[in-house]
């Protein structure tokens, strides 16, 4: 019998697709019971929002991903932590360092439609009222054929068909937590004017593929500087590699010199995106970290796990 037979889980729409319009909003949570307990009932009740939401334009693809955090965890599911699950930690390399900041809700909203975000955020915002503070609210949007802000096509990497699910769920090896996600979030700033005084070919070498049709480049020598690209492939010691759903989005407001690029990683092992970040913030080798960091800082960093829809629904019981 198959494995998706054996555990009858629905996990949440982690696989939703890339749409027009994202928002990402980071809260923690008071520290007292009553807080607590609104949360239990909103995170039950979030696919019934989600649907009365997105019923109103079903060719929009609304939909609504939320992860918890590692501190928040026990207090709302009573139980143990999914396997990897741990606040985020900081990595500091020589120059650049992805910093860890508060989190225990992320709710991943995304639509076509920048209105259905706004909507089903102002009604999730409404229903929680005070048990909530807001840590980040970021509005993303499309650029473009999918480009970030610094004019390259961000995506095409991503694991489709077959090997999605099999990349971002957890499967038999914590089988309480099947159908979960880990997810990690960093809201990076660019200086733009410093990125466009490189030339086009000195941008593609730190991405690795070329700018205008997304082509990969060859990988650089063991010893030499890796691109962007090199440096977030993960193969284990067995050769296998290790991919992750990223559903990056620009955000900016252009007046006051801000542009940025707001990631966000699924994965099925919150390990592959920590070495991720270890190989581009410390290097490989170390020392020769990854070029894109001295043209984005992280300003924000948490991780968090997205339960399987079957496992959120069973709080509104
Ligand atoms: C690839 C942009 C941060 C993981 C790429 C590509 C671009 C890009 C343009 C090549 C096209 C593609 O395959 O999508 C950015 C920007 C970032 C950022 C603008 C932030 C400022 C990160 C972070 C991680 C990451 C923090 C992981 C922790 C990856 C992976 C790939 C990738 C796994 C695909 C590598 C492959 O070819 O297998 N990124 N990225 N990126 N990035 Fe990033």
């Amino acid at each position: 019998m198959s494995e998706a037979r054996r555990v009858p889980i629905e996990p949440q729409r982690v696989d939703a697709p890339l749409t027009r319009s994202a928002v990402f909003l980071v809260l923690t949570v008071e520290d007292t019971q009553e807080a607590v307990a609104t949360v239990r009932s909103v995170l039950g009740a979030l696919a019934d929002v989600t649907k009365n939401v997105a019923f109103r334009d079903l060719a929009a693809s609304l939909s609504c991903t939320v992860g918890v955090g590692a501190a928040l965890w026990p207090k709302v599911f009573g139980t143990d932590l999914p396997r990897e699950l741990h606040e985020f930690t900081p990595i500091r390399g020589a120059v650049h360092t992805a910093v860890s900041t508060p989190g225990d809700l992320l709710f991943h909203i995304r639509a076509d439609r920048r209105d259905l975000c706004f909507e089903l955020e102002r009604q999730l915002v409404d229903l929680l009222g005070d048990a909530v503070a807001v840590a980040d609210e970021t509005e993303g949007f499309r650029y473009f054929d999918a480009r970030d802000l610094l004019g390259f096509v961000d995506g095409t990497a991503n694991p489709v068909g077959a090997a999605l699910p099999e990349a971002t769920l957890v499967g038999h090896e914590d089988p309480a937590f099947a159908g979960g996600s880990y997810v990690v979030v960093q809201k990076y700033v660019h200086p733009l004017d410093a990125w466009r005084s490189l030339t086009t070919e000195q941008q593609e070498a730190v991405m690795g593929r070329t700018k205008p049709d997304s082509i990969e480049l060859d990988d650089a020598a063991p010893e030499a500087q890796k691109s962007h690209k090199t440096l977030a492939t993960i193969v284990d010691e067995s050769g296998d590699e290790h991919d992750i759903l990223r559903d990056n989005m620009p955000f900016g407001a252009p007046a006051q010199g801000e542009f940025g690029t707001y990631f966000i990683g699924y994965a099925r092992r919150l390990w592959v995106i920590e070495r991720m970040l270890e190989r581009m913030f410390i290097g490989d080798p170390p020392g020769l970290h990854d070029r894109l960091l001295d043209f984005s800082t992280p300003l924000t960093g948490s991780a968090f796990f997205a339960p399987s829809a079957t496992l959120l629904e069973s709080l509104a019981d």
